[in-house]
């Protein structure tokens, strides 16, 4: 039982005993140390000036603000200031040069790849993959390849990004107008057409219907795609020679393209996206290995 009436001074320490005893044997009351004392007495106070200062105590829908008003978000907020700020001379420079002199300027064209591929990361690879390399099956072309339907240099590709294609809302909108010919023509026609397609492509064929296809295709088709079938970046229509395709060169694939048309879609970015984004992006795409030179204006 413990017993605290009879507290003294143990002889062999001289320090006071608390006055419990079990058993004979005597609890010391040895004093904390200085050192430890005082640290606890220091957080202490540290604990209720942070308190005062900073968000603490947390609140039904929030935490109590403290006095200097900090927050993380406001943290980032100030940070992107603070890039945007770093950045605003080169951004203005891109915004309002003529882009066709990007190459001119090494440092301004590092820059805006640099932020073009931040750009891409955010708005554009749902559609065209991480790496660009787009998506066949849904008609998301590879912007990684010298292949384009609607022209590679800077100021062509910087025209599609701002006015984006088949978008009724802006009169610049890239337009592409394939028919579906699966009301014009027979089914013939198509096969031979089918034919005549995958023998442009170099892909197996029936000799004898591509042949039949030939004037068909200078008919119904060479208006776009042209008399040999290499494509006219005017009207989107793609080089049918190459073996890149944005649908698909199987029979069933060209098949769907000729009878029912594609109409790819891409929103237009002029109005997400700053003028000087929308030239990053383009100076990024344009940097992906396809790019291609503009041609000379004198
Ligand atoms: C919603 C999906 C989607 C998003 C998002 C998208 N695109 Fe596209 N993009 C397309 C489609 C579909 C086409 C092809 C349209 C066609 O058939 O003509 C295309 C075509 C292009 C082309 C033309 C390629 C060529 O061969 O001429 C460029 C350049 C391009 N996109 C760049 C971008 C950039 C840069 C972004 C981001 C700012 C972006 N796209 C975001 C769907 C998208
Ligand atoms: C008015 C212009 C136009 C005409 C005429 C036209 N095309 Fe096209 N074609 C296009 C465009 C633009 C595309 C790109 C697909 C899209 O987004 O609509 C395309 C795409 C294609 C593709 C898909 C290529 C790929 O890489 O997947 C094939 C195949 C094709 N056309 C075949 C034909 C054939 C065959 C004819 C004639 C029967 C024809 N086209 C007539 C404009 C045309």
């Amino acid at each position: 039982m413990a017993d605290n009436s009879d507290k003294r001074v143990d002889d062999v320490t001289g320090t006071e005993t608390t006055g419990h005893v079990w058993d004979g044997i005597e609890e010391l009351n040895t004093p904390l140390p200085r050192w430890w004392l005082w640290t606890f007495y220091a957080t202490c106070v540290w604990g209720v000036i942070y308190v005062i200062l900073f968000p603490a105590w947390p609140l039904v829908t929030g935490a109590t603000e403290g006095v200097l008003g900090f927050s993380t978000r406001g943290q980032v907020a100030a940070d992107i200031a603070a890039v945007d700020e770093a950045r605003r001379d080169q951004m203005g420079t891109l915004a309002s040069m003529e882009l066709a002199d990007l190459p001119d300027d090494p440092e301004l064209q590092a820059f805006a790849q640099r932020a073009g591929a931040s750009v891409f990361a955010n708005n554009c690879s749902q559609c065209h993959g991480a790496g660009a390399a787009g998506v066949q099956a849904a008609g998301y072309p590879n912007l990684l390849d010298d292949d384009w339907l609607w022209g590679g240099t800077l100021e062509e590709i910087a025209h599609t990004v701002r006015h984006g294609i088949r978008n009724e809302a802006d009169p610049e909108a890239r337009w592409s107008e394939m028919p579906a010919f699966g009301d014009i023509l027979v089914e013939e026609e198509i096969d031979a057409l089918i034919n005549h397609v995958r023998a442009l492509g170099g892909l197996s064929h029936d000799a004898a219907l591509a042949a039949a296809g030939d004037e068909l295709f200078q008919d119904n088709c060479s208006s776009c795609h042209g008399i040999e079938g290499m494509g006219m970046t005017d009207l989107g229509a793609p080089n049918l020679t190459d073996a890149i395709w944005l649908y698909g060169g199987s029979e069933e694939e060209i098949e769907h393209t000729i009878r029912y048309s594609r109409f790819g879609v891409m929103p237009p970015w002029g109005e997400r996206l700053r003028e000087a984004d929308v030239r990053a992006v383009s100076a990024y795409v344009h940097s992906l290995g396809g790019g291609v030179e503009a041609a000379p204006t004198n």
